[in-house]
C-alpha cells in the first residue's frame, strides 16, 4: 500500500506549533513547515488551550500550502494524508484530525491516524531507516518521559516512565524559577554552557531503582538551594540541574537497553535537542557497543515530518484511519487507533 514513491502530507497540531509536511517514501522530507505560537504564549508562561486552537484554525492552511509549494508539488500528487489524533489538547488536535481528514475525502486517498508520541520515534529514523531492533526508544519530551522496548515497527512495550515530572517539564519549571525565558529547555541548554555543572550537589532520584524516573524531588532541591543561596549565579544552577537530569537519563537508558539486549538507543522529543543529553548518550552508547540513533535537532521538537514518516508506515501495514474516528487527548503509545 505504501513504497518509495507514496508521498504522505503530515499534519500536526497537537499542542503549539502549527506544522505540514510532505514526505515521500517514509523518510525523504520534501519538506516541512512549522509556524510556532510561541510568543501568543509567552506572556502566560506556558501554553493557553483556547488560543492554541484559535491559532491552528487560522494559521493551517497557510501551512499546508506552503508546504505544498516548497515540496513542489501539486496537491493531486498527495497519496495519503496522515495527522497526529493523539496524545494532545483535544481542541488543538480536532483543528488538525478535521482538516486532513476534509483534504483525504476531497483528494479521495487515505487518512491515517498518527500517534503522536510514536512519530517522535519516526524523527530519529529518518535518518537512520535501517537502524536495527530491539531498539530502546527514549522518549523525552514536555508532556512525557518515556522508555519503550521495540521489538519492531509495531510492537511497543513501555518499560520505564516519570513518577511525577516529564523531562521537559522539569526544565520548563527550573527554567521558569531561574527567570528564563519559556520554553525553558532551550534557555537551560545555552546557560549551562557558561555554567559549572558540579557547582551545586543536585540529587538522582531512584537511581538504583527499576527503569522509571523522578525530577519533581529535583526541582524542588534546585528551588531550596537557590532559595538558601541567593547569590548564587544561574548559570552554574542551570549547568548543575542539566547534568543531574542528563546522568539520570542516561543510566537509565543504558540500564533498560542491557534489559532488552538493545541493538539501538534512539531518542525522542524535545528535550532529544539538549547538548549535554545527546553527547552523553551517544558516548555511553560507544562504550556499551549500542548504536545511538539522534534525530536532528530541528526534528526533536515538534513537526510534521514526523507525523507523515509515522503515516507511511502504518499505511504500508495497511492501517488505514476510518473518517468517523475522533482525536484522543490521552492516547498511549501502542494503542490502538481506530
Ligand atoms: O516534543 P516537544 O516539542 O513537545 C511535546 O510534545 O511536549 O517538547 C517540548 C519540550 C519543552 O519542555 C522544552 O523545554 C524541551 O522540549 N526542550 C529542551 C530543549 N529543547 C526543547 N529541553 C532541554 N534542552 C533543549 N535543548
Ligand atoms: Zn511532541
Amino acid at each position: 500500500m505504501a513504497d518509495a514513491s507514496t508521498i504522505v502530507l503530515g499534519i500536526e497540531t497537537s499542542c503549539d506549533e502549527t506544522a505540514a509536511a510532505v514526505v515521500m517514501g517514509g523518510t525523504d522530507v520534501l519538506s516541512s513547515v512549522v509556524a510556532s505560537q510561541l510568543d501568543e504564549h509567552a506572556r502566560f508562561g506556558g501554553v493557553v488551550p483556547e488560543i492554541a486552537s484559535r491559532a491552528h484554525v487560522e494559521t493551517l492552511p497557510q501551512v499546508v500550502a506552503e508546504a505544498l509549494e516548497r515540496a513542489n508539488i501539486d496537491v493531486s500528487r498527495v497519496d495519503a494524508v496522515a495527522a497526529t489524533v493523539g496524545p494532545g489538547l483535544v481542541g488543538a488536535l480536532l483543528v488538525g484530525v478535521s482538516a486532513a481528514k476534509a483534504t483525504a475525502l476531497v483528494l479521495d486517498v487515505p487518512f491515517i491516524g498518527v500517534n503522536h508520541l510514536e512519530a517522535h520515534l519516526y524523527a530519529a529514523l529518518l535518518d537512520e531507516p535501517h537502524a536495527q531492533f530491539p531498539m530502546l526508544f527514549v522518549l523525552v519530551s514536555g508532556g512525557h518521559t518515556l522508555l519503550v522496548e521495540m521489538t519492531n515497527h509495531d510492537s511497543y512495550r513501555v518499560i520505564g516512565q516519570t513518577i511525577d515530572d516529564a523531562a521537559g517539564e522539569a526544565f520548563d519549571k527550573v527554567a521558569r524559577f531561574l527567570g528564563l525565558p519559556y520554553p525553558g529547555g532551550p534557555a537551560i541548554d545555552k546557560a549551562s554552557a557558561r555554567g559549572k555543572d558540579t557547582a551545586v550537589a543536585l540529587p538522582r532520584a531512584m537511581l538504583n531503582d527499576g527503569l522509571d524516573v523522578s525530577f519533581s524531588g529535583l526541582k524542588t532541591a534546585v528551588i531550596n538551594y537557590v532559595r538558601a543561596n541567593p547569590a548564587i549565579s544561574s548559570d552554574d544552577v542551570a549547568a548543575s540541574f542539566q547534568r543531574a537530569v542528563v546522568d539520570v537519563l542516561v543510566h537509565k537508558a543504558r540500564r533498560a537497553a542491557r534489559q532488552i539486549n538493545a541493538k539501538t538507543i534512539a531518542l525522542g522529543g524535545g528535550v532529544a535537542a539538549n547538548s549535554l543529553l545527546r553527547s552523553e548518550m551517544t558516548r555511553a552508547g560507544a562504550a556499551d557497543g549500542i548504536s545511538v540513533v539522534l534525530p536532528s535537532r530541528e526534528m526533536c521538537t515538534d513537526n510534521a515530518a514526523m507525523i507523515a514518516s509515522a503515516g507511511w508506515y502504518r499505511l504500508r501495514r495497511g492501517e488505514v484511519t476510518a473518517l468517523d474516528a475522533g482525536a484522543n487527548p490521552n492516547l498511549k503509545l501502542g494503542a490502538g487507533q481506530r
